[in-house]
């Protein structure tokens, strides 16, 4: 399966997305895992005020991001890796839930490109067009059921998600099957069981006498019995 290998961001913010270059993800840009481009969309208006907004049609409170810098942002960002399928996630607390098989499901995308809405979100003939597009797919995509100021920090949220999970970028892989949401009990997911480590004493606080038994089998029919509680007993 192909993965991964070029994210594209296009914001009106792009200091917003200085942590990319830092631990996990720096790392993996520096070790040539991945390609990331972070775009400013008023680069791509014509007028001296670098206007990428305007009243919405039909009337109402704030303004909508105008379709026009959008497209030409979309365009360019698309030459910058020829031949592949481009899938533009666009970040919206209306769009699809953010969740880990969403995440792994991006992994088999060769180019990501995100586009950061503000103010009230994007002209909806953005993500119309390129559903339409040849060579393109488009997803609407949000973080939860909240409204942040704008796309940017659902975009770093959603590309540590997927970033980690290429191959390469975490040291020991295996601890990725040992994670919430990637522990299963059936069908079910499961967050992950607690996880202690050295004194065993702190603070009148010890390690439960079974992770120091050194009986495998014991040791992981504790670990699922709590993930399984600690999944159960997690407020909804
Ligand atoms: N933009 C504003 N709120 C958002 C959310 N919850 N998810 C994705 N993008 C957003």
């Amino acid at each position: 399966m192909s993965k991964v290998n070029r994210f594209d961001v296009i914001t009106i913010f792009p200091d917003y997305l200085a942590p990319l270059n830092l631990s996990l993800i720096g790392r993996a840009i520096d070790a040539g895992l991945i390609e990331i481009g972070i775009h400013d969309l008023r680069d791509q208006t014509s007028d001296v005020h670098g206007s990428v907004d305007d009243t919405p049609y039909g009337g109402g409170a704030g303004m909508v991001m105008s379709p026009e810098p959008w497209g030409k942002a979309i365009d360019a960002v698309a030459e910058l890796a020829p031949g592949v399928e481009h899938e533009l996630i666009v970040l919206t607390p209306a769009g699809e839930k953010l969740t880990q098989d969403l995440a792994i499901e991006l992994t088999s995308s060769k180019h990501l490109i995100f586009a950061c809405g503000r103010y009230e979100g994007i002209d909806v003939r953005v993500s119309d067009y390129y559903a339409n597009a040849s060579g393109f797919k488009v997803r609407e995509v949000s973080i939860g059921d909240y409204v942040l100021g704008g796309g940017e920090v659902a975009t770093l949220v959603i590309m540590e998600a997927i970033i980690r999970l290429l191959p390469g970028v975490i040291g020991n892989p295996s601890s990725l099957d040992e994670e919430s949401h990637t522990l299963r009990d059936g069908d079910d997911s499961l967050v992950e069981y607690p996880n202690y480590t050295k004194p065993k004493e702190w603070r009148g606080l010890s390690v439960p006498d079974v992770l120091l038994s050194g009986n495998h089998g014991e040791i992981a029919k504790w670990r699922l019995e709590q993930a399984k509680s600690r999944t159960n007993n997690r407020p909804k």
